[in-house]
């Protein structure tokens, strides 16, 4: 996709979620309101923290992301208890490990707004790159941990995979099989965390609607999805998760924006 498309004249109405006014709608800064600040925990021996952000338009809350987990990494206390949410003490040596970003987009002008807007070049980075595309992925992956035409391995993982409000386009535009694979791809991508917020069910039958309205096809594959309703998408999302060793460690609803988010660690993490 080379350009940002919407369909008719209403830019609401988008075949990828691609919306060209995504902030205006969804300030960043709010979706983060109550987001959890002690769960972002480093290892003595690590010298970075790797995010991963999903889907992550012009990049407003892909920033305000990296900037909520600077401020909040901390070392692992080795007296805490694998696979609880712990208060890890935080401690000077902390300041040492760089946090660094990932964010992809199907959306090449939404990348090349969101890199124009970069405040920290340095140690964020959007990449255009389609989650869907194995090759693609490992390719801008490979590349932002320093590696070329050789496989990823457990070193090129990232600490936190995002995946704010992209599963349903997903779902939509490729079905429940679809939604699998880009849950499994968060599974191989990730090391320790993944966060989820999936859209509500509503959502779904909204987008249809604007899409047809503005003259598009409406998302054939929607009438074939198996998986219906908040609480099966869910129980799916969990069961893909659980069977890559992650489990559900928190959950909690954003007031304003209704949409849960939900956090998975994977069971080897020790916090
Ligand atoms: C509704 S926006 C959500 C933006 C951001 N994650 C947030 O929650 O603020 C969904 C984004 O997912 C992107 N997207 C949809 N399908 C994608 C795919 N296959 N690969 C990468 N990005 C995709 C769209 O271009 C869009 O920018």
């Amino acid at each position: 996709m080379s350009s940002l498309t919407y369909l008719g004249t209403d830019p609401g109405a988008s075949k990828y979620g691609n919306f060209i006014n995504y902030y205006d709608f969804h300030p960043a800064k709010e979706r983060l309101d109550g987001f959890p600040t002690n769960i972002w925990c480093v290892d003595k021996r690590d010298t970075r923290y790797a995010c991963l952000d999903v889907g992550c338009n012009s990049g407003e809350l892909t920033q305000n992301l990296w900037e909520f987990i600077s401020a909040n990494l901390r070392l692992k206390s080795d007296a805490a208890e694998c696979g609880q949410i712990a208060d890890c003490p935080k401690q000077s040596s902390v300041d040492e490990v760089k946090c660094m970003m990932l964010g992809l987009d199907l959306d090449q002008t939404l990348i090349l707004r969101a890199s124009e807007a970069n405040t920290r070049k340095d140690l964020i980075h959007f990449k255009h790159c389609d989650i869907m595309n194995d090759v693609e992925v490992e390719q801008v992956v490979g590349n932002f941990f320093g590696v070329h035409n050789q496989k990823l391995d457990c070193d090129h993982k990232f600490d936190v995979v995002f995946l704010f409000s992209v599963t349903m386009w997903i779902h939509l535009n490729y079905g429940d099989p679809g939604l699998s694979k880009l849950l499994c791809t968060a599974t191989k991508l990730s090391r320790n965390l993944i966060v989820i917020e999936p859209q509500l069910w509503k959502c779904y039958s909204a987008a249809k609607r604007r899409c047809t309205r503005a003259g598009g096809d409406g998302f054939p594959l929607l009438s074939n999805i198996k998986l219906r309703g908040n609480e099966a998408i869910e129980k799916e999302i969990s069961k893909i998760l659980s069977e890559a060793g992650f489990k559900k460690i928190a959950e909690f609803e954003e007031p304003k924006w209704k949409r849960k988010m939900l956090f998975f660690q994977h069971s080897s993490v020790r916090m």
